[in-house]
């Protein structure tokens, strides 16, 4: 009978340690698909979020000279201490099969105090080593492996017959409805960073 009892205590203590994990959310968004995301996921984890803002706003034109020329735009302050954060969430759209500037900027900015973190991304999609090479690019800025990364792609969401034909899908605004079509991944992607969702 005591064994039992302190297996309940002991299980009890763990899912209070692991509700009591501070986890903050920090997005790079240019045209709100990835604020979305965002949002639809600190739905799921009552976290902190945070946006990122680039000193001087982007455009199409800086977007392709960032771009061209591997520039790294001023990012404004955020009013969070990562440190104070067991678990950072990363999220930005892939431009060029590269992590969006801003967040990169944002990244060897607070390289320091990065301890553990992933990265989700609601992207284009369509190539299949893209998540590859982010998951590289993020170990390579920051130091450190991610726990883990994951891609929605825009693409699933095509009617078939524009499936796989258009490059990145770029033009897409995603409704904050559609994200029903991604929750099983989201959800995947959660349990894969040991986040516990608090519904
Ligand atoms: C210039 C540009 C390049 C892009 N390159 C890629 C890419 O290489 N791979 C991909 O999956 N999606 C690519 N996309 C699609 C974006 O990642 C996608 O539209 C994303 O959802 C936009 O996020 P946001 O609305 O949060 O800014 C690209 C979009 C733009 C505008």
């Amino acid at each position: 009978m005591t064994r039992v009892i302190s297996f309940h205590r002991l299980r009890d203590n763990l899912v209070v340690k692991f509700n009591d994990m501070k986890n903050l959310i920090v997005y790079y968004s240019f045209t709100e698909n990835n604020k979305k995301l965002a949002e639809y996921v600190r739905n799921k984890l009552h976290c902190d979020i945070v946006g990122i803002e680039t000193v001087k706003k982007r455009a199409g034109l800086s977007i392709l000279l960032d771009l061209m020329f591997n520039r790294k735009p001023g990012i404004k302050p955020v009013p969070y201490s990562l440190r104070d954060y067991d678990h950072i969430v990363f999220m930005s759209p892939i431009w060029a099969g590269k992590i969006a500037m801003p967040l990169t900027s944002f990244l060897i900015k607070e390289k320091q105090n990065v301890r553990t973190y992933s990265f989700i991304t609601l992207c284009g999609g369509g190539n299949a080593n893209q998540r590859e090479k982010i998951q590289n690019l993020l170990s390579i800025v920051l130091g450190r492996q991610p726990i883990t990364v994951a891609e929605l792609w825009i693409n699933t969401l095509l009617h078939d017959e524009k499936k796989n034909t258009i490059k990145y899908a770029s033009g897409y605004r995603i409704d904050s409805n559609e994200f029903n079509a991604f929750d099983k991944d989201i959800m995947k992607f959660l349990n894969a960073a040991g986040l516990v969702v608090s519904e």
